[in-house]
């Protein structure tokens, strides 16, 4: 599975390059069941902008990105809509993506003026002072609102409930070279949560996992499917992610080579949990966006 002639990497070696690779989010991929309606919900409600969008009937698919700036250097929502499918179960598992915004309340007012689903309502977390909200897009999907200044990165969480924090996080850091940037307990409400990235968490998407006291096991539904991150080297990476896997569980799901027909060089593995990752080769991503 390795790359033609190369060496198997020690564990320590394979650490080290996994943190010296530029790794990055790109992009969260999920289902809806009427892409025009969420296009519709993410640029009115969301002021989001539609990047591309492609349709591929000889599979009864289309896709849409959708997102604060340009692929190239943001974090996106990949949409896709598969023919006659008009509904998805979301399970229990997937929590919500977020979006930061210097004005929370500004912002519901917004998605309520439109018509959208506020289910959380403006102000405080209990307990401290920032300010967030919680609204649902027409398939159910929720987005927290979060007050902060300025960020070069809105859309800037992806939330998901795992039965074992410790492992989770160990995973992530071995497997996907990311950092721990904060982690919260809060025995008052029976939850502990950790935020892993590439940056600081005011500048970058993080991936949010939660961690509720005695749960293990949640729904997966056929909803949100994965989250993709840019590497320099598919091969190289996917030989991290299989040492890992062996430890901590998880496992390889599509071994590191090119797409047919793309070309696009990608490896896919779940989680110890069942969450799916994609690593897509940097040059080859950036190759798919110039012939858009
Ligand atoms: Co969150």
């Amino acid at each position: 599975m390795s790359s033609e002639g190369a060496v198997p990497l020690s564990a320590d070696a394979a650490l080290e390059w996994s943190h010296k690779d530029k790794k990055r989010f790109l992009h969260a991929v999920y289902r809806v069941g009427d892409l025009q309606r969420t296009i519709k919900f993410y640029t009115e409600c969301f002021g989001m902008k539609l990047l591309r969008q492609r349709d591929i009937p000889e599979e009864k698919y289309s896709n849409a990105f959708l997102g604060f700036g340009p692929e190239d250097s943001h974090f996106v929502v990949e949409l896709t809509y598969n023919y006659g499918v008009d509904k998805y179960e979301i399970g229990t598992g997937f929590g919500h993506f977020a979006i930061a915004t210097e004005d929370v309340y500004k912002f519901v007012e917004n998605v309520s003026e439109k018509g959208g689903k506020v289910t959380r309502e403006p102000g405080p977390v209990k307990g401290g002072t920032s300010v967030i909200a919680f609204v649902q897009d027409p398939d159910g999907y929720l987005f927290e609102i979060i007050q902060r200044d300025h960020t070069p990165e809105p859309l800037c969480q992806v939330m998901l409930r795992v039965g074992n924090l410790d492992k989770s996080i160990r995973f992530y850091e071995k497997a996907c070279g990311m950092k721990l940037l904060r982690k919260v307990d809060r025995p008052a409400h029976k939850y502990t949560l950790a935020m892993l990235g590439y940056a600081e968490e005011h500048e970058t998407t993080v991936l949010e996992l939660t961690y509720n006291y005695d749960v293990t096991e949640y729904t997966k539904g056929n909803a949100y499917a994965q989250v993709a991150i840019s590497t320099t080297d598919v091969y190289k990476s996917a030989e991290i992610v299989n040492a890992v896997t062996q430890e901590l569980g998880g496992k390889i799901t599509r071994q590191p080579g090119p797409i047919p027909g793309i070309n696009t060089k990608i490896t896919s593995f779940l989680d110890p949990d069942g969450w799916k990752v994609v690593f897509v080769d940097n040059v080859d991503f950036l190759k798919e966006l110039e012939q858009v």
